[in-house]
């Protein structure tokens, strides 16, 4: 009646990423360890730059995994599967992840499984609660705007995703253009508190829609134009931040509506904000968040993923582009 013990990798983009789960044979999960190595080097240049990423993954794997493994309290000779994320990301960050995980596995002969890294976004939440499909995901981070339904385990439907920047990209950009600095979410967050949500008015994107896509790339518009016409920033993130809430937050209750969901997990980066997690939390769905350290990328995610595989009953292994669990 010993717990499985899974590790986790995620080198899909800047962040090195190892985390342990316990999977009970009840099927319950628990996160033991989550470490994360995040990377500074490209603070310099702008923006990721991939082939520095990939050289500082196969630097600090080693030294974030034995964190891990510290962390959890446990030796490498404890671990009874390997999770890895194979995709998407940028190519030479994941394959470093990608192979360490797979040669581990083969060297402890244990079972390796590919993660879909929104996959791994979708289970952050999986240590919080009990989670039965079918229910809704929505996944929102810097690189991703994504809202799912999770049919049954390891049946992910697309149903709608932003036609333009990701909600976590426009928190950065109008951060910026606002002088209120880097990663924009938290600035934005942190402005808030003080500013006047009525300050600004933004129209809300897509209202006349009857599907469930997003769309950003207007409200970055409008914010450049009312920075320009000499708006303050506290008025203009508070402004932003609450139509950008009311926007996830309608597509969100519109499809729960249409296809009689009752629980969505919010996770992704954005997921870590306090007004959207209140605004979710007094929509009347059972929202259910990831706990902390979890909603930004990380490891722990993809061995939850792995748990869920196992418990799906999912062959071991998988597409190098992780597409066996992902139709979109
Ligand atoms: O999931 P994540 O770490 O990386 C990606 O896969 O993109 O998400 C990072 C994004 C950034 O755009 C950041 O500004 C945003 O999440 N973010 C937030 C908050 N914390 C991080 N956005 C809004 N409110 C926050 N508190
Ligand atoms: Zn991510």
């Amino acid at each position: 009646n010993e717990p499985l013990l899974i590790l986790g990798i995620d080198t899909s983009c800047d962040d090195t990423g190892v985390g342990v789960v316990a999977l009970q044979p009840g099927g319950q999960v628990e996160v033991r360890a989550n470490r994360i190595w995040s990377q500074t080097v490209h603070a310099a240049y702008g923006g990721v730059m991939p082939e520095l990423a990939s050289r500082e993954h196969v630097e600090r794997i080693d030294a974030v995994m034995q964190d891990a493994l510290e962390e959890a309290g446990i030796g490498v000779a404890d671990l009874g599967a390997v999770a890895a994320t194979s995709g998407p990301g940028l190519v030479g960050a994941l394959l470093v992840g990608l192979m360490y995980g797979k040669g581990l596995a083969q060297g402890l002969g244990i079972p390796f499984y590919a993660a879909h890294h929104l996959e791994g976004h979708i289970f952050a939440a999986a240590g919080e609660a009990e989670l039965q499909p079918p229910y809704l995901a929505l996944v929102v981070s810097g690189g991703h705007t994504h809202l799912f339904d999770v049919v049954r385990e390891g049946e992910y439907r697309l149903i709608g995703a932003t036609r333009d920047d990701a909600a976590g990209e426009a928190f950065d950009k109008i951060a910026r253009l606002s002088g209120l600095g880097y990663p924009g979410g938290p600035a934005i967050a942190e402005a808030a508190r003080r500013g006047n949500p009525k300050g600004v008015t933004f129209k809300e994107p897509m209202t006349g829609q009857s599907g469930y896509d997003f769309s950003f790339s207007g409200l970055k518009t409008a914010a450049l134009l009312a920075h320009r016409a000499g708006a303050g920033g506290e008025d203009l993130a508070a402004s932003f931040q609450a139509v950008a809430v009311k926007h996830l937050l309608k597509v969100t209750l519109r499809a729960a509506h249409d296809l009689g969901r009752r629980t969505v997990v919010v996770s992704g980066g954005v997921a870590a904000n306090q007004a959207l997690r209140e605004a979710f939390g007094a929509s009347g769905l059972r929202a259910v968040f990831p706990g902390k350290g979890l909603n930004t990328d990380n490891g722990a995610m993809i061995a939850l993923a792995g748990a869920a595989a196992i418990r799906a009953g999912r062959e071991p292994g998988g597409l190098a582009d992780g597409a066996t669990a992902y139709a979109p």
